[in-house]
C-alpha cells in the first residue's frame, strides 16, 4: 500500500513582548552575587562557603552567540532579590499559560495553512517542560482551538518538535490522521536558575506552531514536504532537571538546585556535535543526497559555535549565514522552538525543489532530523524535484 506524504503547510510564531539584554542580566546577577557574599561573609571567610563570582555579558557573548532574550515576565528575572520570573496562577476556567501561547502561534499556522481549528484531527504538545502533570496541555489547545480527534503532550526536551513532526508524520503516513497541528510553547525560564552562572544566560521563552498535512488534502501554496525524518536518543546525565512529582517524597531535595536545569555545557558541546553532524550525513547517504544538495540547515538554536561546527562538518566547508540561519542572538536557547524559529523566519527565499533539513539536538541526548522538500504548489512543481 501507499503511504501518504505529509507536508509541513503553515508555521507560526509568538513572541513575549519583553526582553533581557545580556547586560541587563549580568547587572542583576552581579547584584545578586554581592548581595549573597555580604550576607555570607563570616561563612567566606571562614572557608566554609565559596564566594561567588560575577558573571561577563563579553563571555555569554563569546562563548554562545546570545546577546538577549524574550521572556514572559522581566522584572522578577532582574530583580536580584528575587531571580525567577513572577507569572500569576490562574483559576482552572481560564486558559492556562502554556496553553494561551500556544494558541497563538497555532493560530498563525493555522492562517498560513489557510485552514480552521475545526479542520484539525489531532493537536500535540511536543515541549521540555509542562507546567502541570495533567489534563494534557494539548486537549487543552485541542478544546480552545475548536479542533477534532485526539490529542496529547509529549517531552524529548530540545528535541521535541523533531520529534512531534516525525510522530505527526507516521500518523498521516498510517492513515490516523490527515490533519495535524505540532506546538512548541517553551517557557523555559521557568526551569532555568538564575543564580547559576554557568547557564543563567542560556534559556528564552517562546511558542512555535507547525501544521502536518497529507499532502493530498493540504491547500496552502508554500509547502514544504517531508521527505524522510531519522530520530536518535543516547543516554546521559550531562543535562538534566530532576523536577517531578515524586520530590516531595523525600523533602531533602524539596528546592535543591538539581530541580532546575542542570548541564556540563562542556561535555554537551563535545558529544553532541559528531553525532549531530554524522546523523545528517547518514540519512543524506542513505536518500543518496548530497550535502550540497542542502539550501539550508534549520539547526537547533543552543549555540553559534556548535552550529558552526556542526554546518562545517556537514557541508565540508564554513556555512553562510543564509545556509544555517542563526536566530539565537535575540531568542537565546528556545529549547525544541529554536529549529523551528530559524525556519519560520528563513525560508521564503526558498524555491521548488530546494532541499533543507530541520535539526534538534538536546537533553537525553535526543537528535532529531527532518529532510524537508520545498514545493513551490504541490500539484505544480515548477522544476524537477532533487
Ligand atoms: N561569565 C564569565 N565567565 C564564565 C561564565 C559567565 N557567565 N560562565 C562560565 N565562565 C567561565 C568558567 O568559569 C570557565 O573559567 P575557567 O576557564 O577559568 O575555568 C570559563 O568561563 C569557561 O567555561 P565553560 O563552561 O567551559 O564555557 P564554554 O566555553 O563551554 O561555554 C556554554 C559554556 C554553556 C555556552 C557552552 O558549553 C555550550 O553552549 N554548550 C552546549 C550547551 C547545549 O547545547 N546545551 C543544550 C541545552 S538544551
Amino acid at each position: 500500500m501507499k503511504q501518504t506524504d505529509a507536508v509541513i503547510s503553515g508555521t507560526g510564531l509568538f513572541t513575549p513582548e519583553e526582553s533581557v539584554s545580556n547586560e541587563e542580566l549580568v547587572t542583576a546577577f552581579n547584584a545578586w552575587v554581592d548581595l549573597f557574599n555580604a550576607e555570607n561573609a563570616e561563612a567566606i571567610a571562614k572557608g566554609e562557603l565559596e564566594a561567588r563570582t560575577h558573571s561577563s555579558a563579553a563571555f555569554i557573548e563569546k562563548a554562545s552567540g546570545i546577546k538577549s532574550r524574550f521572556v514572559l515576565n522581566k522584572s522578577g528575572i532582574i530583580d536580584p532579590h528575587r531571580m525567577t520570573p513572577q507569572v500569576a496562577e490562574r483559576p482552572n476556567n481560564e486558559l492556562s499559560v502554556m496553553a494561551e501561547i500556544g494558541v497563538k502561534a497555532a493560530q498563525q499556522a493555522l492562517n498560513a495553512a489557510g485552514l480552521e481549528g475545526s479542520d484539525l484531527d489531532a493537536v500535540i504538545v511536543a515541549a521540555s517542560n509542562m507546567q502541570r502533570a495533567y489534563p494534557a496541555i494539548a486537549v487543552e489547545i485541542q478544546d480552545a482551538l475548536g479542533a477534532k480527534g485526539f490529542a496529547f503532550d509529549m517531552n524529548v526536551a530540545c528535541s521535541s518538535a523533531t520529534f512531534g513532526i516525525a510522530q505527526a508524520r507516521d500518523s498521516i503516513r498510517a492513515g490516523s490522521s490527515q490533519r495535524i497541528l505540532m506546538v512548541n510553547p517553551e517557557i523555559c525560564t521557568g526551569h532555568l536558575n538564575f543564580r547559576d552562572r554557568d547557564a543563567h544566560f542560556i534559556f528564552g521563552d517562546v511558542a512555535t506552531a507547525v501544521i502536518i498535512e497529507a499532502k493530498d488534502v493540504a491547500q496552502s501554496s508554500s509547502n514544504f514536504e517531508i521527505v524522510d525524518t531519522r530520530l536518535q536518543t543516547i543516554f546521559s546525565n550531562n543535562i538534566r532537571n530532576n523536577f517531578g512529582f515524586m520530590n516531595r517524597t523525600d523533602e531533602r531535595g524539596v528546592g535543591t538546585v538539581d530541580k532546575l536545569f542542570v548541564q556540563e555545557g562542556r561535555k554537551v558541546f563535545k558529544e553532541v556535535c559528531p553525532a549531530v553532524a554524522q546523523q545528517i550525513n547518514t540519512q543524506l547517504a542513505d536518500l543518496d543526497l548530497q550535502p550540497e544538495q542542502l539550501s539550508r540547515l534549520w539547526l537547533h538554536q543552543a549555540n553559534r559555535n556548535m552550529n558552526d561546527l556542526i554546518a562545517r562538518r556537514v557541508l565540508g566547508r564554513d556555512p553562510t549565514e543564509q545556509e544555517s540561519p542563526t536566530i539565537l542572538d535575540t531568542y537565546a536557547n528556545t529549547s525544541s522552538a529554536g529549529s523551528i524559529i530559524a525556519f519560520h523566519l528563513n525560508r521564503d527565499d526558498l524555491t521548488a525543489g530546494d532541499l533543507g533539513v530541520l535539526c534538534s539536538f538536546g537533553a537525553g541526548y535526543s537528535i532529531g532530523s527532518v529532510i524537508l522538500l520545498s514545493l513551490i504548489h504541490i500539484s505544480e512543481p515548477t522544476r524537477p524535484l532533487y
